[in-house]
């Protein structure tokens, strides 16, 4: 039977920089020998990509912070149970596009639910299931929101959040990374590509030391 695989979340807010991170990491883990599988959330499953729809698109105000956490916990769960478990299962590291770090900072800090709500859920959802390593790309607001305003079509719900729920969806993140320094390395994101992605292979070297060898 295969090892089992690692799980690896990236996070950060609108316009961190996390999807252009992906490629070059998943080639420098296949340069040592792992095989990973690039999932993203919300979605990442048949049935989390259709909830994934109705969380991204519409009006802002569309959903209660208290159903949209639901919804996105709805969606975590088919998620992990078809895509993230079976994979890890298999000896695959998993490369997750957002996870639950994401709740915690949109729906407990941005939003106001709190955080100990958003990890009640969680516990009832998912129990302990929790990524072995988070990398969270960390970005001044101004600079995220320039950096989003040029991708995305109509999944904008979140981008068009007043000033403030970005400046809470911070403080969100560094204080996730504060409270859980044996799993989130806070990276800073507002430099080139190249450095930040040498920061987040320095940061899986340190935590998964088999990478350095
Ligand atoms: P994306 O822009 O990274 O694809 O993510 C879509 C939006 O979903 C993003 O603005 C953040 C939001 N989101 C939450 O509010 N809570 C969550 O738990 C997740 C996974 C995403």
């Amino acid at each position: 039977m295969s090892q089992r695989g690692k799980f690896i979340s990236l996070e950060g807010g609108e316009g961190a920089g996390k999807s252009t991170q992906i490629a070059p990491l998943v080639a420098w883990l296949g340069e040592r020998g792992i095989s990973t599988k690039v999932t993203r959330e919300p979605g990442g499953s048949p049935g989390a990509e259709e909830i994934r729809t109705l969380l991204v698109t519409g009006d802002p105000s569309r959903w209660s912070p208290v159903t949209e956490a639901l919804l996105l916990y709805a969606a975590r769960r088919d998620h992990v149970d078809r895509t993230i478990e079976p994979a890890l299962a298999a000896g695959s590291w998993v490369l997750c596009d957002r996870f639950a770090d994401s709740s915690v900072a949109y729906q407990g800090f941005a939003y106001g639910l709190g955080d100990h709500w958003v990890h009640a859920l969680h516990e009832s959802v998912l129990g302990s299931f929790w990524p072995d390593a988070t990398l969270i790309l960390d970005v001044p607001v101004e600079l995220g929101l320039a950096r989003a305003k040029t991708r995305h079509g109509d999944e904008d719900r979140y981008e068009r959040m007043d000033r403030s729920f970005h400046e809470r969806l911070r403080e969100g993140y560094r204080a996730i990374a504060a409270h859980a320094p044996q799993r989130c390395t806070l990276i800073d994101a507002s430099r080139d590509a190249e450095a930040v992605q040498s920061d987040m292979r320095a940061a899986l070297v340190g935590r998964f030391p088999e990478l350095g060898r």
